[in-house]
C-alpha cells in the first residue's frame, strides 16, 4: 500500500493543502479498497472512472492497481472536490505521483458522463460512490453502461442503502449484467416470518403478485448476500431488450 493511504488509514486523519489535519469520513473501508485492487489486477482496464472523489480514499486504491497496467487511465468525477473537499482528495493522489494518470472533471456525473459518452469515450472498470439517492445512483449506472465494454466491471458502494439496493436488484433483473463479486460484512439471516413469506411466494402464485419483488425473489436467487455493501457487476451484453421490456425488482 503507498504510503500516503497508509498513512490516512492509520491516523483516520487527512492533510488539507496547507497541512491542517482534517478527519477523515465517508470513504470506502480497506476491505472494499482491496476489493476493488483485486477486480483491477484480474481485469486489467485501459482506462477506469469513478463517481465520487471526496478526501480521494477510494481513488488512491484504484489508482494504486491501475498502476500494474501499462498507460492506464482514471477519469474521476466530483462537482464538489475544490469546495466541500477543499482539493484534498485530487492533492493526496498528487502526492503520491498519480495525477499522470488521472483527468478529472469537476461536475456533477449526470452531465460529465453524458459528455465523455458524446466524446465516444470507452472504459473497462467504473466504481460509482456519488449522489447517494435512488435517480443519481441509476442515472450514474445508465451512463456508466453506455461508456463500459462488455465484459467490462461496474462496481457501487454503499449497496446496503435501500436506494442503492433497488438499484442492484434493477441491474441484476432487468439488463444484461451478472454479479462479479460482493463485498459483506455482517452475515444477514432473514426472519422467520420473512423466510415464511419467501418460501410462501415460492409455492402460492397468487402471493407473487402481492408481495414485494424481495419476497419474491430474495437478494441470494440474484447472486448477493442481502446488506451487501459493494457489489460489482460484470456487463455480459450490449442492450438487446425491446422498447417496452419490464422486469419487477
Ligand atoms: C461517499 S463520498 C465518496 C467517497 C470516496 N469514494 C472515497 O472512498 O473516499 C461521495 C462523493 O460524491 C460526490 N457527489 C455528490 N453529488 C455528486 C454528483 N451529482 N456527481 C458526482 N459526485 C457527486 C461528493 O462530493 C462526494 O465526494
Amino acid at each position: 500500500m503507498n504510503c500516503v493511504l497508509e498513512e490516512i488509514l492509520k491516523s483516520g486523519y487527512v492533510k488539507s493543502v496547507d497541512g491542517k489535519l482534517v478527519k477523515l469520513h465517508s470513504n470506502i473501508s480497506s476491505e472494499e479498497g482491496k476489493l476493488l485492487q483485486e477486480i483491477i489486477y484480474e481485469l486489467k482496464p485501459k482506462v477506469s472512472l469513478e463517481v465520487g472523489l471526496a478526501y480521494g480514499i477510494s481513488a488512491l486504491f484504484i489508482c494504486e492497481a491501475l498502476k500494474n497496467t501499462p498507460n492506464s487511465r482514471h477519469i474521476i468525477i466530483d462537482p464538489m472536490q475544490s469546495t466541500h473537499w477543499q482539493g484534498i482528495g485530487l492533492n493526496n493522489l498528487k502526492k503520491v505521483g498519480y495525477e499522470e494518470i488521472i483527468e478529472f472533471h469537476q461536475q456533477p456525473s449526470h452531465l460529465a458522463l453524458s459528455q465523455l459518452e458524446a466524446q465516444g469515450i470507452k472504459i473497462d472498470f467504473a466504481f460509482i460512490d456519488g449522489m447517494h439517492t435512488f435517480d443519481h445512483t441509476l442515472i450514474d449506472f445508465f451512463y456508466v453502461d453506455k461508456l463500459l465494454n462488455v465484459g467490462g466491471v461496474v462496481a457501487i458502494d454503499d449497496t446496503s442503502f435501500p436506494s442503492i439496493h433497488k438499484v442492484c436488484r434493477f441491474i441484476v433483473t432487468n439488463r444484461a449484467y451478472s454479479i462479479y463479486r460482493y463485498f459483506n460484512r455482517i452475515d444477514y439471516k432473514p426472519s422467520l416470518g420473512r423466510r415464511a413469506l419467501e418460501r410462501l411466494a415460492h409455492i402460492y402464485e397468487p402471493m407473487r403478485r402481492i408481495l414485494k419483488p424481495e419476497y419474491v425473489q430474495p437478494d441470494f436467487e440474484l447472486g448477493f448476500a442481502p446488506r451487501s455493501e459493494l457489489i460489482a457487476f460484470k456487463k455480459e451484453a450490449e442492450d438487446t431488450r425491446k422498447w417496452n421490456f419490464y422486469r419487477e425488482f
